[in-house]
C-alpha cells in the first residue's frame, strides 16, 4: 500500500468569511453564514448538523463545484477555483459506471490522468486489496452489494491519491455491520496515508468515533456551533472500538455533539 501513496502535500484548508445563498424563484435562500475554519493537514474532521443546514453546500464549495457568494476557500494558500484531483469527493450514493468492471471503475481517474499502464495497474490492484474487492475486480457494479459499491467508489477516489478526501455521508445507506467495517477500514486508510479528511454524517456516534476533530453546524444558514478535538486514546494509542466507546471523553463528546444539534433545532 505505502508504495502507491505519495506523501501528501501538507495543505491546510482555509475558509474565511464564507457565506453562500442560493436564488430560488427570485428569492435568496441563505445556506451558509460567515464560516471561518482552518483544517490542518492530516486532520480527520467530521461534520454533523440538522438536515438542510448547509453541509453539502460547504463540501461542494470545498470541492470547487461552485463558487461562494461571499468569502474565500483556499487550499495551501491558493483560492479554490474549480475541482482538482488533489481533492477527491465521495458522494452518498456510489457513482460508478455500470458498463465498466470494478477494476476499470477504480482505474478510471488514473487513465484520464494518463498515468502509465504499469503504475495504473499496480495502484488499482493495491486499492482493490485495500477495500477488500480483489476477488470482485472483474465484476460489474450491479453485481455488487451496496456496501461493496461504496467501497469501490472509495477505492476509486483513493487510487487517484488526493491529498484531501471530502466525503458526504458515504456510509449513510449501509447496514450497521457493513458501516462499522467500513468505518474501521477508513480509519486504517487514514492512518496509513495521512490524508486530510472531511466527513459529513448524520450519526453523532459516527462523528465522534471517526473524527480527530468534530464540528457541528447550526440549522440553515449554517454556522459552526461546536468545534472540538476528539482524539480518543488509551495509554497513548487509539483505543479499540468497544473500549473507545466506553471512554469518558467519548461519552462526554457524544453528549455535547447531540446537545449542540438539538439546541440548534429549538427556538432561541
Ligand atoms: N442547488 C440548490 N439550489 C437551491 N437551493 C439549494 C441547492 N442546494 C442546496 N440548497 C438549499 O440550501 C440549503 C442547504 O442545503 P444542503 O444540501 O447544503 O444541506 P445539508 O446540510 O447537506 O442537508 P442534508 O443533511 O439533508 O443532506 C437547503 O435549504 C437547500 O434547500
Ligand atoms: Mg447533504
Amino acid at each position: 500500500m505505502a508504495d502507491a501513496v505519495r506523501t501528501p502535500h501538507r495543505q491546510p484548508v482555509e475558509i474565511a468569511g464564507l457565506s453562500h445563498h442560493f436564488v430560488v424563484g427570485g428569492a435568496e435562500v441563505p445556506a451558509l453564514d460567515r464560516i471561518d475554519l482552518t483544517i490542518e493537514p492530516g486532520e480527520f474532521v467530521t461534520l454533523a448538523g440538522p438536515s438542510g443546514c448547509g453541509k453539502t453546500t460547504l463540501l461542494r464549495l470545498l470541492a470547487g463545484f461552485m463558487r461562494p457568494s461571499e468569502g474565500t476557500v483556499s487550499v495551501a494558500g491558493e483560492p479554490v477555483r474549480g475541482p482538482s484531483e488533489e481533492r477527491g469527493v465521495v458522494f452518498q450514493q456510489a457513482t460508478l459506471f455500470p458498463w465498466l468492471s470494478v477494476r476499470r471503475n477504480v482505474e478510471l481517474g488514473l487513465r484520464l490522468r494518463k498515468v502509465d499502464k504499469a503504475e495504473r495497474e499496480e495502484r488499482t490492484r493495491q486499492h482493490l486489496e485495500l477495500v477488500g474487492l480483489t476477488d470482485f475486480a472483474d465484476h460489474r457494479p450491479y453485481e455488487l452489494s451496496g456496501g461493496m459499491q461504496q467501497r469501490c467508489q472509495i477505492a476509486r477516489v483513493l487510487a487517484n491519491d488526493p491529498d484531501i478526501v471530502l466525503m458526504d455521508e458515504p456510509f449513510g445507506a449501509l447496514d450497521a455491520l457493513t458501516r462499522e467495517r467500513l468505518q474501521e477500514e477508513l480509519l486504517e486508510i487514514w492512518r496509513a496515508t495521512g490524508k486530510t479528511v472531511l466527513f459529513i454524517t448524520h450519526s453523532v456516534d459516527e462523528a465522534v468515533f471517526l473524527g480527530s476533530r468534530v464540528l457541528v453546524m447550526s440549522p440553515r444558514p449554517g454556522r459552526i456551533v461546536l468545534d472540538e478535538s476528539a482524539v480518543l486514546t488509551e495509554n497513548g494509542e487509539r483505543a479499540a472500538p468497544d473500549h473507545l466507546r466506553a471512554l469518558p471523553r467519548f461519552v462526554e463528546l457524544r453528549e455535547a455533539v447531540r446537545e449542540a444539534i438539538v439546541a440548534g433545532q429549538q427556538p432561541a
